[in-house]
């Protein structure tokens, strides 16, 4: 294997420049890691597969297994010690930064904040930048102020990177589906345009939750529909290079309100159709979760291929009902993005699934799983590793069997064909997602 140490770059010259450009301190920074290689910023090879994890600096990182991991993104970025760790193990460092939710380009507050980011951006060293967009984009932007978040966004990148390097990537953090407005999904083109915006795009796995107007009940934290239905739209305008998946790792216990028929369903925040997910339901890290339920048992839901169960709590009389991540669910999704031949996967965090934390009795095989399927979508193949049989422990789960035997194996299939033999450019398939909905109403 090629030492990554190859791959370093040293662009401190650049640097430097811009410490001047924004009347920062005008001396080169030192470099804050053990050895000033570590600071130098690494380039991947353009069509490797990323695999990124997301860390909220709550887990022992170094315990984590690095061989897998392309990029690790926080939202700390007063973490040296993580990029200097990041960097010594060939991965990239980045930091997530949340673009605010102005209504223009003329804001102060977002003056501020390109302001900031590129200090930031400046003093960490970081490989990559990632802007949240999650606070500007939402259901109940009106088509008319498009324009300016296109404006918006753009500013950000351009005024943020640094304008002497072009090593630094701009990955987007963005909706399940592409934030389009009456049809008009003029903002995601004009937001990813001939390298001026964002480089990458990342759907956030928690955003399947965003939407107005639905139904109140427990679901798994990527329906597997909803994932397949927002890629779709995505690819209808960015390449399949440009967009990662992200992928949770964790489950998420609903307290229901009522339950009928298997249907849990949620409450509703004071007075408003808006669904309380917030007050229904606490997230659980893989981890903490098989800790407490190392038994599980679990029902497969084969729409939203991911596992749930229900369980009543006597002492004070709830009925729950439980959405988790399972190695069938996980290997799902990582072989959709493989198929798809999309970006990578972005894992959703890694602090919910630290080897350390991993402190019950179980076999070791089911120890590791989750990380040795990041070598596999990394690699692109399905090996042995040492003593571990795959196949074996996916419990009689025939991947292309889940693919292709359902309906929803179906839609898929016929969507790789259009990706493969067909023009990119098409409209949004909006029956898809008012089908999807009406579904959706009975589950
Ligand atoms: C960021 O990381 C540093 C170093 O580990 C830590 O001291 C600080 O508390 C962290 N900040 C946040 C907001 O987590
Ligand atoms: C768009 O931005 C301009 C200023 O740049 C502002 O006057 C206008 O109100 C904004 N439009 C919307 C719909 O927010
Ligand atoms: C996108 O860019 C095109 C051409 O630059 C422009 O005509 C269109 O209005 C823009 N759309 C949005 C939503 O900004
Ligand atoms: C909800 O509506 C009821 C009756 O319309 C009202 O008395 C109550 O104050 C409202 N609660 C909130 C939080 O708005
Ligand atoms: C929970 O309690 C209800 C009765 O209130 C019962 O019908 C249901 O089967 C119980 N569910 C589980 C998972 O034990
Ligand atoms: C059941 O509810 C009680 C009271 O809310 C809580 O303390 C307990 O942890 C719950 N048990 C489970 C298994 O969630």
């Amino acid at each position: 294997m090629i030492p990554r140490s190859l791959l370093y770059f040293t662009i401190l010259s650049g640097m430097v420049t811009l410490l001047n450009s924004f009347g920062a301190a005008a001396s080169p920074r030192r470099c804050f890691c053990t050895s000033d290689a570590l600071c130098r910023r690494i380039v991947s090879q353009p069509h490797e597969t990323e695999v990124v994890v997301v860390t909220e600096g709550k887990s022992l990182y170094k315990n984590w297994m690095w061989e897998s991991i392309k990029t690790v993104i926080s939202h700390n970025y007063t973490d040296p010690e993580l990029m200097c760790y990041a960097h010594s193990q060939g991965a990239k460092f980045g930091f997530i930064a949340k673009v605010p939710g102005v209504k223009s380009k003329d804001d102060a507050s977002l003056a501020d904040f390109i302001k900031d980011t590129k200090v930031h951006l400046v003093d960490t060293y970081a490989d990559v930048l990632v802007l949240d967009l999650l606070d500007l984009v939402d259901c109940t932007t009106q088509a008319d102020s498009i324009g300016n978040l296109t404006d918006i966004v753009l500013k950000v990148v351009m005024e943020a990177k640094p304008t002497t390097s072009s090593l630094t990537k701009v990955m987007c953090i963005v909706p399940w589906k592409p934030p389009c407005f009456n049809n008009d999904c003029g903002f995601l083109i004009n937001i990813s345009k001939d390298n001026r915006g964002c480089d990458f795009f990342i759907s956030n796995p928690e955003s399947y939750t965003f939407e107005c107007h639905s139904t109140c009940k427990a679901r798994a934290t990527v329906p597997f529909q909803k994932l397949a239905i927002g890629t779709d739209e995505y690819l209808t305008f960015i390449k399949n290079q440009q967009l990662l998946v992200g992928i949770p790792w964790h489950a998420y216990d609903y307290t229901c309100k009522e339950m009928n028929d298997n249907n849990c369903m949620l409450s509703k925040r004071d007075n408003s159709s808006d669904c309380d997910y917030e007050g229904s339901r606490k997230k659980i890290g893989l981890s903490d979760w098989r800790h407490t339920h190392p038994n599980y048992d679990g029902s497969w839901d084969n729409h939203q291929k991911a596992m749930y169960f229900n369980y009543n709590n006597t002492s004070d009389a709830t009925k729950h009902q439980v959405w988790y991540e399972g190695f069938e669910s996980l290997h799902e999704k990582y072989q959709f993005v493989k198929q798809l031949e999309l970006k990578g996967v972005v894992i959703w965090t890694g602090d919910d699934l630290t080897y350390a934390n991993l402190n019950f009795d179980m076999k070791v095989s089911d120890n590791v799983w989750s990380w040795l399927l990041h070598t596999i979508l990394a690699t692109g193949e399905v090996e042995k590793h040492s003593g571990f049989d795959l196949a074996g422990n996916m419990a009689g789960v025939g991947v292309g069997c889940f693919l292709f035997g359902t309906a929803m194996g179906v839609a898929i299939a016929a969507l790789l064909f259009r990706k493969k033999f067909m023009g990119k450019r098409r409209r949004p398939f909006q029956k898809d997602v008012d089908e999807y909905h009406d579904e959706d109403q009975q589950l």
